[in-house]
């Protein structure tokens, strides 16, 4: 089985309870704030899982989102359906490699990566995917868990990424290894939850 597919699997076996488990919700308000979409932008939020970020986005807005695993899709469809009814924001659901999304460059306004960039194989290649859709000027929020810049792994991040990275989520990963050598000007970077494990970081795109 390829990492995809076992990605695929995997989340579509969690999806009945990731909402549940998942809640992050005063983090995604605070990504939403300091992403401050305005009416008619474009926003694209891939590995969306059930979509639980739709809740906190202003009306008026143009939503592309998606997700590899089709438990996770037929949530962030039915939930979709919702806060477009809600809000007036248009939302459209599609099945979607957060690394190679097929849109256009330079079509999207914000791009929301919450908690995908340390799960998607290869981490870089998401961030230089969400990079090259976002036009000059356009923000980048990155949630995730990475490892601190300046200093070696720790022994517990050594021990248990092995399993975390097949089972949930790599621990090894640094964010400025991420977005080394993108266009993208670092804005804010700041501890999102559990002391800092979690971090929350916006970027813009260059020119
Ligand atoms: C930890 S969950 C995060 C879900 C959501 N973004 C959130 O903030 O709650 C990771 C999600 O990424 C999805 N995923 C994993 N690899 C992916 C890929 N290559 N492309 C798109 N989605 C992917 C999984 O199916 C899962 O829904």
């Amino acid at each position: 089985m390829s990492g995809l597919q076992w990605r695929r699997l995997r989340y579509s076996l969690y999806s009945p309870f990731y909402d549940v488990l998942v809640g992050f919700d005063r983090v995604r308000r605070r990504s939403v704030e300091l992403a401050s979409p305005r009416p008619g932008e474009r926003i694209l939020i891939p590995g969306a899982g059930p979509g639980r970020d739709l809740e906190f986005l202003p009306g008026g807005v143009e939503v592309v989102t998606g997700d590899l695993a089709g438990g996770m899709i037929r949530q962030l469809r039915r939930r979709g359906g919702r806060v477009e009814e809600r809000t007036g924001s248009t939302i459209q659901v599609m099945e979607m490699d957060a690394q190679a999304t097929g849109l256009a460059d330079a079509s999207f306004d914000v791009v929301l990566l919450h908690l995908v960039a340390a799960v998607v194989a290869d981490g870089r290649a998401c961030l230089a995917e969400s990079t090259r859709v976002l036009r000059p000027g356009g923000r980048l929020l990155v949630f995730d868990k990475f490892a601190p810049e300046d200093r070696p792994l720790s022994l517990l991040r050594r021990v248990a990424n092995p399993v975390s990275r097949l089972l949930f989520t790599s621990l090894d990963r640094r964010l400025g290894d991420l977005v080394e050598g993108l266009p993208l000007t670092l804005e804010c970077r700041e501890a999102a939850a559990l002391g800092g494990f979690f971090e929350l970081a916006l970027f813009r795109r260059r020119g």
